[in-house]
């Protein structure tokens, strides 16, 4: 009988709990026992790993689809966590606990469900799990992961977006006037780009296309309503301007006579019951990683490519995209995924008169 362990760490979205639910039901028709690890690695640096063996009415169905971590993902504002070893120099320390930690659980194998972060660290520290199978799974909002077409958790985040753009739709009309958006996403605008399209907006801002205010204006000016969203990503900058590109944006409005109020998602775009799409993905995902783990493989991700689930080396995740440094890790170097100028969706989205910048 294998014993294997699965975790989650770095930001929460919507749909852990659908892959969480998926492996304790994988796992149990191969005959596994299932330990989850609780708050991500720093659930495994106190004095005894934080683990707790998982089935079916630890983890009942009524619950696989509800937003969060069942598991939890870390310790953040306490003293035994990785943030607070990064800021006191101790991530070596910190390290060595994980090693030390893991080798007492005795797992085969560790599924970990985590973002861009906490694959480069993984990665970059790949010697604390070289006792068993590391099998990844990539979850985001932001869909920044390189190598693969879909993340666990966006899918649910474009709802969650779409509802709110809905919703203010309804009050913009009312009172003649734009609604300045500001989606999250961190430096890729997958986000912002689906859910401004998904939530009817006339002009979407993401930081990988250039955009100019004056022709900004001019677009919001020459649309036939006088009312909408426009949808920015948080990554977009604006030349001699600080604060939240929402507000940036908003004030350039405001000073070329286009009344507008600018409008926060902000964590209810992680929130949400899981959308349909991302419990299949989930599934599908949960499948891979044991099959993964059946095969002997390790120091994988699992990945969605052409509508065919695969796994590819996390060596070779690390190395796509374009690298970046992490915003919460010092001299951790990360690789995004970003959305090109030939993006579909930005394509058609520009086709049908949606300003999305500066293309040519
Ligand atoms: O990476 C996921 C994400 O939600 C980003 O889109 C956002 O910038 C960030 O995390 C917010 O982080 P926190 O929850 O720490 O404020």
């Amino acid at each position: 009988m294998k014993k294997i362990g699965v975790m989650t760490t770095g930001g929460d979205c919507s749909g852990l709990n659908s892959v969480i639910y998926r492996i304790i039901c994988g796992a149990e028709k191969r005959n596994w026992a299932v330990y989850g690890i609780l708050d991500g690695t720093d659930g495994l640096v106190g004095s005894s790993p934080n683990i707790i063996r998982l089935d079916k009415n630890v983890l009942p169905p009524e619950q696989a689809f509800i937003a969060g971590s069942f598991l939890r993902n870390g310790n953040v504002g306490q003293n035994n966590n990785f943030e607070k070893a990064v800021q006191t120099n101790k991530v070596q320390e910190f390290d060595r606990k994980l090693k030390k930690s893991l080798a007492q659980t005795n797992l085969d194998a560790l599924i970990l469900i985590g973002g861009n972060g906490s694959l480069s660290l993984a990665w970059k520290n790949r010697g604390i799990y070289s006792d068993m199978q590391l099998i990844c799974i990539p979850k985001t909002i932001d869909m920044d992961i390189p190598l693969t077409d879909k993340t666990i958790g966006f899918d649910t985040a474009v709802a969650q977006l779409t509802h709110f753009c809905d919703d203010l739709m309804l009050t913009a009309r009312s009172h003649h006037r734009w609604f300045v958006v500001q989606s999250m996403g961190r430096n890729c605008g997958a986000l912002a780009l689906t859910a401004g399209i998904t939530g009817g907006a006339s002009a979407i801002l993401i930081p990988e296309i250039k955009f100019d205010i004056d022709k900004l204006v001019k677009h919001i000016k020459s649309v036939d309503t006088d009312y909408g969203i426009i949808m920015v990503s948080e990554g977009i900058s604006l030349r001699g301007h600080s604060g939240r590109p929402a507000d940036m944006i908003s004030r350039k409005l405001t000073a070329a006579g286009i009344v507008n109020r600018t409008a926060f998602p902000e964590h209810m775009q992680r929130a949400g019951n899981t959308v349909p799409s991302d419990r299949l993905l989930a599934m599908q995902m949960a499948d891979a990683a044991l099959s993964a783990i059946a095969n002997n493989e390790t120091y994988v991700m699992t990945a969605l490519q052409n509508d065919e689930i695969v796994t590819v080396g996390i060596d070779s995740v690390v190395s796509s995209g374009r690298a970046e440094k992490d915003p919460n890790i010092q001299n951790l170097i990360i690789s995004n995924a970003t959305v090109d100028y030939d993006n579909p969706l930005l394509v058609a989205a520009n086709n049908m008169g949606i300003y999305i910048g500066e293309t040519k």
